[in-house]
C-alpha cells in the first residue's frame, strides 16, 4: 500500500468510489443509464452537465452516442483525473471536458446548458440546493433529469442507520413524491419520473457491465492484493441492497426550467442569495 493510500475500512463511501472508479455506481447501473438516455433523445446541438460524473462512463458514453458537448463535474479529483484518462483513451476529448467542482456551487454562469444530469449524486446531499443550481445554470426551457434511489415507504431509524452505516450520514433518499417536491420547489415544471423500477438486483447483469468498464477493471488486481479488505466491504454494500431491496426503488426524475420565469422579484433575490 502507498504512503498516503488510506486504509479501506477508512474511506468513507465517495473515496471508495474514486479509489475503486467504478463507472456506472447507480441503481439499475449501466442498462438503466442506456434506458434512460434512449428516452431522453439528446441532440447533437445540446449542451449537458454531468454532475457528480464519477469516472466519465456516461459522460463519454453521451459524447460517442450522440456527439454532443458534456461537461462532467465531480468533487473527488480522482475521479474527474480517470473520467479524462477515459475521454482520451475513447477519443472523447473534443467533446467532453472534465473538472473538479461543487454540485452545490456550480462554477458556471446561469443559463449555461440545455440539459442537466445526475445519477445517484443528489440523494447524498440537499436536494433543493442541488436543483436550485441546476436552475440556474440551464437555459430557459433547460432539462433536468435525475436518476436517482427512491424509497418505497419511509425507512425505520433501524434501516435508516444501516443504510448510513453502508453509503454516508447524509444519504436520504426520498419517496417519489419528495422528489416531485423538491423539483418544484427549486422552480422547476415537473414532466414525470421515467422508467420507474423495483430495486431487484441484478448481480450477474452489473457484473458483466463492470467487466467492461476498463478504468475499473485495470488496476483492480493489484488494489485487492494491496487491501484486500475490498471484498468484504463491497460483500457487505451488496448485502445491505440485497437484504432490503423492497423497501427502495429508483426512477428518472424528470422537470423542465420554464421559458418565461414567474418567479416574483423577493422570490428571485432569496433564490440568487440561497445560490
Ligand atoms: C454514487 S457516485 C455516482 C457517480 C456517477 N454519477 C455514476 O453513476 O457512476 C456519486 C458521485 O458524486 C460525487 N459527489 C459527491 N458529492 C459531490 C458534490 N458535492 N459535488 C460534486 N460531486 C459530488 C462523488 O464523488 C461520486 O463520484
Amino acid at each position: 500500500m502507498g504512503e498516503s493510500q488510506i486504509r479501506i475500512e477508512d474511506m468513507n463511501y465517495f473515496q471508495l468510489l474514486a479509489w475503486l472508479g467504478i463507472g456506472s455506481s447507480h441503481p439499475g447501473g449501466f442498462p438503466a443509464t442506456r434506458r434512460n438516455l434512449d428516452l431522453l433523445k439528446v441532440k447533437r446541438e445540446e449542451y449537458v452537465l454531468d454532475a457528480g460524473c464519477g469516472s466519465g462512463l456516461t459522460a463519454c458514453y453521451l459524447a460517442k452516442t450522440v456527439g454532443c458537448r458534456v461537461m462532467g463535474i465531480d468533487i473527488m479529483p480522482e475521479m474527474v483525473e480517470k473520467a479524462r484518462q477515459r475521454a482520451e483513451r475513447e477519443n472523447v476529448s473534443d467533446l467532453v471536458e472534465f473538472k473538479v467542482a461543487d454540485v452545490t456551487n456550480l462554477p458556471f454562469p446561469r443559463g449555461s446548458f440545455d440539459l442537466a444530469m445526475a445519477e445517484s449524486v443528489t440523494v447524498f446531499l440537499d436536494k433543493v440546493k442541488v436543483y436550485r443550481q441546476f436552475y440556474r445554470v440551464l437555459k430557459p426551457g433547460g432539462r433536468l433529469a435525475d436518476l436517482e434511489m427512491s424509497v418505497v415507504n419511509e425507512l425505520s431509524p433501524q434501516l435508516q442507520d444501516e443504510l448510513h452505516f453502508v453509503y454516508g450520514k447524509g444519504t436520504d433518499p426520498l419517496t417519489f413524491q419528495g422528489w416531485v417536491d423538491a423539483l418544484k420547489e427549486a422552480g422547476f415544471e415537473y414532466t414525470g419520473i421515467l422508467n420507474a423500477q423495483a430495486n431487484k438486483i441484478n448481480s450477474g447483469l452489473l457484473l458483466q457491465e463492470l467487466k467492461k468498464d476498463w478504468i475499473f477493471v485495470k488496476d483492480l488486481a493489484q488494489k485487492v492484493s494491496e487491501q484486500p479488505g475490498i471484498l468484504h466491504r463491497l460483500q457487505n454494500n451488496a448485502g445491505f441492497m440485497r437484504k432490503n431491496q423492497g423497501y427502495f426503488c429508483y426512477g428518472l426524475i424528470t422537470g423542465r426550467k420554464p421559458l418565461g420565469s414567474k418567479l416574483n422579484l423577493i422570490e428571485r433575490v432569496k433564490r440568487s442569495l440561497l445560490g
